[in-house]
């Protein structure tokens, strides 16, 4: 048992001495780069796109991007600036899309009045458009018929 202890300690110095980390390591680096876990990296500046039409849905159930600014848009507790101009009973006048139908639906599917509880925090979803060059490389493509 002694003996299998000593020869575990001695790998593991194996590994650590830098030597040998050189030869065989994976340059593995997080997307937050080499901010330390306690502390919160600064955010990346993206340049927000000019107010234009909304670009299109990379995949079926992705929530559109919002195509115009939402500097000073509030959401809280008592009051959504998105719902000024999204609601259904808004959007006559403001020319905005309607919020999609499943955003009136408790998680039990009823329908409200109003947009249900689940829906409200907008942002938790939908993001402006910038133009940002995507985080990691993927070679996704929306199923054939849904294109
Ligand atoms: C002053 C009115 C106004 C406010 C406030 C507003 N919007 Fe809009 N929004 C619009 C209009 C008008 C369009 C349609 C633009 C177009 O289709 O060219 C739009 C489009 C959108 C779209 C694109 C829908 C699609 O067809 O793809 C999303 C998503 C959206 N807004 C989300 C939001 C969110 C989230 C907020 C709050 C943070 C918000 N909007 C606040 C007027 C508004
Ligand atoms: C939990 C995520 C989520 C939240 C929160 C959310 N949305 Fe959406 N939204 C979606 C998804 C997903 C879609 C596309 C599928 C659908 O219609 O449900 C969508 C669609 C839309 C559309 C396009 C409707 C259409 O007919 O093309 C608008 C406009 C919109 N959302 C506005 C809003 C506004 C305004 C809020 C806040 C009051 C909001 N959303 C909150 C996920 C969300």
């Amino acid at each position: 048992m002694y003996r299998l202890y000593c020869l575990f300690i001695l790998a593991m110095t194996a590994f650590s001495t830098p030597a040998h980390a050189a030869q065989g390591t994976v340059n593995l680096q997080s997307l937050r780069g080499d901010t330390p876990i306690e502390k919160t990296p600064d955010a990346d500046m993206y340049k927000p796109m000019k107010d234009a039409k909304p670009l299109p849905r990379d995949f079926v159930q992705q929530p559109p991007l919002i195509p115009h600014t939402i500097r000073d848009y509030q959401i809280t507790r008592n009051f959504n600036k998105c719902m000024d101009c999204h609601a259904w009973n808004k959007t006559r006048e403001t020319g905005a899309t309607k919020v999609s139908v499943t955003h009136y639906k408790t998680r039990e599917g009823q329908e409200l009045t109003n947009i249900s509880p689940l829906r409200y925090f907008c942002t938790q979803c939908h993001v402006s458009q910038a133009d940002a060059k995507p985080l990691v490389g993927n070679t996704f493509r929306p199923g054939v018929g849904m294109q």
